[in-house]
């Protein structure tokens, strides 16, 4: 266990068990990287919290045939300059397009952008996630 800490800690053996059940559904192959991975999701979630920089994607589909939409769109992403790494565009019906616009920048920013573009009319729905850029975590 070259690098690795060991460490133990006390659990009520129902929670224990009904975690044990929940994670084995999921496909994890031990315990030990099902809480590495909660732990991640708290460091990444705390990065966030404090205006790190982190990687977002924003999902969202909108009303293709809203007036000025898509140019409020491309307007928004032009505006955020550098955080916007790439996004895509597809057309899932005569009236609907689904767009996933990544982002690596301040948490704050992302959420800004993605808040500016989710509050438009035609945006139908939306959903950021916000993770890690890798550096931070092993
Ligand atoms: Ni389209």
């Amino acid at each position: 266990m070259a690098g690795l800490a060991r460490t133990g800690f006390s659990i009520d053996p129902d929670l224990l068990e009904r975690f044990d059940r929940a994670i084995s559904g999921k496909g994890y192959q031990n315990r030990s990287e099902a809480v590495r991975d909660l732990m991640r999701d708290y460091l990444v979630s705390e990065e966030a919290d404090k205006n790190k920089v982190v990687a977002g994607t924003l999902t969202f589909v909108y009303d293709h045939h809203r007036p000025n939409l898509t140019e409020k769109l491309v307007e928004a992403q032009h505006q955020a300059g550098s955080q916007v790494l790439a996004a895509t565009h597809v057309h899932l019906d005569h009236h609907n397009c689904l767009e996933v616009v990544m982002m690596k920048g301040r948490s704050g920013a992302i959420r800004d952008l993605s808040n500016r573009i989710l509050s438009l009319q035609g945006v139908k729905h939306g959903q950021l996630v916000i993770t890690s850029t890798g550096k931070e975590l092993k």
